[in-house]
């Protein structure tokens, strides 16, 4: 038997389908949903519940075989313990390239079919808490306390405009953290150690990183049993993903053994040529991780976020509506959530 949260604030119901979700925007104006109706969550319940069931996997442990002689080389996933949220960070070095928008979309999605999701918004520019209906400026714990003070990780959860969705804010004085954590012990793991406690309590717990592989995205990374990387389908992006590659094969020979790759996105998808032949490529250099389909670019995924709410409540059946459930109906597959 596992424990699990039954209820904060009305938001996690296992059974909660698409009418379930909560609009917070004022349809009428257009304007951010207000934070303070939908209170922080402070007060947790808990009630016993069966286990998870592991990955359901046809094969040992691995989600997918690798093909030999690949020049890039991304680790393989393994399956997440039972009864503990599966710990996954959306990364790549470059910004602009769909990190956010993936996050916030993913885990929309998750929480729309009833699944208990946690974002953990570890860039600056806390984008996560705009995008998810979130007022920052009423937020008292944000993820630089998480790191610096694990003790308040229940604390720092919030409500969001999606039922089931919680998030943990990133904000401007995530800043400079990186100097400070400089003179910390254990400064690669205490992102990990501060999580440990919320892991029986999620599915799924999705990390936004910054544009960079310092020392908060390896906390990411060290936290996490999969990295979920969206590349832009332009020049360059292999390049891109065979750095990214290195900084994962170093994080887990050294610091977490089992972190995978869960997938690669392709985002901000256009019919060019240019698009379509890399695309190609980084099919045919890594045709197990590419999670199909390809996110194409699309103007209602750029407004959405400017109504404090994801695309599934802005334009469900927009091209990026649409290719957002796509990718999630794979990803719940291989995270076993189905
Ligand atoms: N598929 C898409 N089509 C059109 N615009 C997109 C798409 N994905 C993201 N955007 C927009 O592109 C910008 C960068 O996306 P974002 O998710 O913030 O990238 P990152 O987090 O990697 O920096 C944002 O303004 C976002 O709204
Ligand atoms: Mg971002």
């Amino acid at each position: 038997m596992a424990l699990r949260r039954e209820k904060i604030c009305g938001t996690f119901n296992k059974g909660s389908s698409a009418k379930g979700a909560r609009m917070s925007i004022d349809e009428n104006t257009g304007s951010l949903p207000d934070v303070g109706k939908a209170p922080l969550i402070v007060d947790v319940d808990f009630v016993e519940e069966e286990e998870n069931t592991a990955l359901p996997l046809n094969s040992a442990d691995v989600i997918s075989q690798p093909k030999s002689g690949r020049p890039l080389e991304l680790p393989l996933p393994i399956v997440t313990p039972a009864g503990r949220a599966r710990v996954v960070t959306v990364t790549n070095q470059k910004g602009g390239v769909g990190k956010t928008t993936t996050v916030i979309n993913i885990a929309a999605q998750l929480g729309l079919r009833g699944h208990r999701v946690l974002v953990v918004d570890a860039d600056s520019q806390g984008n996560c808490a705009t995008g998810l209906g979130v007022d920052k400026s009423k937020v008292k714990h944000t993820t630089r306390d998480l790191i610096l003070s694990p003790e308040t990780a229940v604390n720092a959860r919030h409500a969001t405009a999606v039922d089931g969705v919680h998030m943990i804010v990133g904000d401007r004085t995530l800043v400079g953290l990186e100097q400070e954590m400089l003179r910390q012990l254990g400064r690669e793991r205490r992102l990990a150690e501060a999580l440990v406690p919320l892991l029986p309590h999620y599915d799924i717990i999705l990390i936004d990183t910054p544009p960079s592989l310092g020392l908060v995205t390896i906390n990411a990374l060290v936290a996490s049993d999969g990295v979920l990387i969206p590349v832009q389908t332009e020049y360059f992006a292999l390049e891109g993903l065979a750095l990214l590659a290195g900084t994962i094969r170093e994080v887990r020979g050294l610091l977490n053994p089992r972190l995978g790759v869960d997938g690669v996105l392709l985002t901000m998808h256009a019919p060019t040529l240019l698009n379509q032949q890399v695309a190609n490529e980084i099919l045919e250099h890594l045709p197990e991780f590419v999670v199909q389909p390809a996110i194409r670019r699309n103007i209602k995924l750029a407004e959405a976020p400017s109504h404090g709410i994801p695309i599934h409540l802005h334009d469900p059946n927009s091209k990026g509506g649409q290719d957002y459930q796509g990718v999630t109906d794979v990803l719940e597959g291989r995270w076993g959530l189905n």
